[in-house]
């Protein structure tokens, strides 16, 4: 083009999608500009999700084994004393330090911080902090923010009814908490409140957690949950929340209709999931138009309608995940700068990081059989207890099992699902393994270190080939 702009490249956005995408650009030479409206880098991964989500995670772990007798299991006396103020600034410094990792990072890739909300003015313009930006080529990597329910107010400064963000920042441990919601983050921040003295319930709409998850990982995981103190109402909607001083009271009706009950709480947490942020975009100044669920479509190379604009992350269809954003990050780049970038949506795994954690990539065991038009004979699967795995045992982390799914004629992996303590880098491997199109023999015959919780892997694969050897 015969056009002076002042960027090749502008991002909108500098979460794990915007600020991965702006660096790689920026690497293959292309002069890059990256808007932000918030006050430090990271979008919601790094500032209020991911990052101090695990920090809190990690912390109150080690307040849990403390308190709760598994250091005393293993021959350790504690008697542990919380100290919430500091665990909120061990936090922080997680926050600040890996923020401000990501400016240094702009600065080394010479990449230009815009300050500001942006809204485009036409395909190759957006206006950001009162100035007008061109550049050849706009990536959208807005991210989402939480889903409010109808009728009930969230005020994290008053800390009874939140969202994620106020949950991870309660100034103290709440007597009771209500999770609604099932998902993701009503179980990590339940089990972070839970670890720390919190009695906790998680109301959830479906009749059971963990939607799009593995059947049974999902109801070995409310097991689980429920052992460790965590009570759970399946089937049930939340109609209302009135807060009265610090104490709410929550209205319950069953999913499918019936009579209704109340429950008390000094603390509602309100994660009932995500939506893609569009708004004050100027969308409408382009001609591009959000779909019914509010995402931005794409083709596969992350290009919209508009030739010039591209989008990535949280505000297109797929999952809401900080890996699968960085990795259309990195796509969007290389397709701006005339490469070919993929990204392969079939094997995007998902974690949840409570103790155990649990992990999974690829198909559920439901999908795989609807693959195969329902036909189950089609499908193999097998599952390794972590008990029957040595190092899990020796560790005394006996929950939780590793589920193999294969295509009973090629033998392909077709999905891997775990419930262990290191589930999230377990799940690595099988991330590597379908990547190459492995069959569960492949799997089998990979020599594992031992003794690690790894091995499950190997056993649940050797159980398919029907020849394990521990169980
Ligand atoms: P975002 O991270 O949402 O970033 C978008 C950025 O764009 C924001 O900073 C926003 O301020 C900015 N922005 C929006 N509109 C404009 C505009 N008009 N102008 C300028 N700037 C704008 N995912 C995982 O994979 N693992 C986890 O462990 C995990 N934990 C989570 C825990 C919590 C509590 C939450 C809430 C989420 C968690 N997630 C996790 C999800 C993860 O945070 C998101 O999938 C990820 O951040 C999406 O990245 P993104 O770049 O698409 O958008
Ligand atoms: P979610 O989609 O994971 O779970 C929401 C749950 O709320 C579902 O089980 C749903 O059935 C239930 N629900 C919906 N409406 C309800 C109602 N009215 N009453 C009761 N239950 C209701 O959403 P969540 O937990 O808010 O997380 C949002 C997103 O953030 C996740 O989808 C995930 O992509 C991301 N995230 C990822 C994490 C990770 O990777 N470890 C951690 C935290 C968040």
């Amino acid at each position: 083009s015969d056009h002076n702009y002042d960027y090749d490249v502008l991002v909108i956005g500098a979460g794990p999608g915007g600020y991965v995408a702006a660096i790689r650009a920026a690497q293959l030479g292309l002069k890059t500009a990256c808007a932000e409206s918030r006050e430090t880098l990271g979008g919601t991964c790094l500032n209020v999700g991911c990052i101090p989500s695990k920090a809190m995670l990690h912390a109150s772990e080690y307040f849990d084994a403390a308190a709760n007798g598994a250091m005393e299991s293993m021959g350790i006396d504690v008697s542990p004393k919380l100290n919430l103020p500091k665990m909120h600034d061990q936090r922080l410094d997680a926050v600040n330090g890996l923020t401000k990792g990501i400016e240094f990072l702009f600065k080394k890739n010479k990449v230009d911080w815009k300050k500001g909300r942006a809204s485009f003015v036409d395909g190759h313009t957006v206006e950001v902090g009162g100035e007008k930006v061109t550049a050849k080529d706009i990536v959208i990597a807005t991210g989402s923010s939480v889903t409010q329910l109808p009728g009930v107010e969230v005020d994290n400064d008053k800390g009874v009814v939140v969202d994620s963000t106020g949950a991870l920042e309660l100034a103290k441990v709440p007597e009771h908490m209500v999770v609604i919601g099932g998902g993701v983050i009503g179980l990590e921040l339940g089990s972070v409140w839970r670890r720390l003295g919190a009695k906790v319930t998680c109301v959830e709409f479906l009749d059971e957690i963990l939607p799009g998850m593995d059947g049974d990982i999902r109801k070995e995981s409310r097991k689980i949950f429920k052992k460790q103190g965590i009570e759970f109402k399946l089937g049930t909607k939340v109609t209302g929340v009135s807060v009265k001083g610090k104490k709410a009271t929550l209205t319950l009706e069953p999913a499918k209709g019936g009579d209704a009950e109340t429950m008390e709480a000094d603390c509602v947490l309100v994660s009932i999931g995500r939506r893609p942020n569009t708004e004050g975009l100027g969308l409408d100044a382009i001609g591009l138009e959000t779909n019914e669920r509010g995402q931005i479509e794409t083709d596969h190379s992350f290009r919209t309608k508009v030739d010039s604009v591209w989008a990535i992350g949280d505000v297109i269809p797929g999952p809401m995940l900080a890996h699968k954003a960085e990795d259309e990050g990195i796509a969007v780049a290389e397709n701006i700068a005339g490469e070919t970038g993929i990204v392969n949506h079939d094997v995007i795994p998902s974690v949840v990081y409570t103790l155990p954690e649990i992990a999974g990539v690829g198909l559920t065991t439901e999908q795989a059989i609807e693959k195969a038009g329902g036909d189950k004979s089609k499908v193999k699967v097998s599952k390794f207890p972590m008990m029957a795995n040595s190092r899990a045992k020796t560790n005394h982390e006996p929950d939780g099992l590793v589920k193999v799914i294969a295509d009973a004629e090629t033998d392909r992996v077709l999905g891997i699902w775990a419930i262990a303590s290191v589930a999230g880098t377990m799940i690595a491997e099988a991330c590597i393994a379908m990547e190459f199109g492995a069959t569960s023999e492949d799997i089998a015959y990979t020599c594992h270190a031992h003794p690690t919780h790894a091995e499950a892997l190997k056993e649940a694969a050797m159980s398919i080939q029907g020849k394990p050897i521990h169980i």
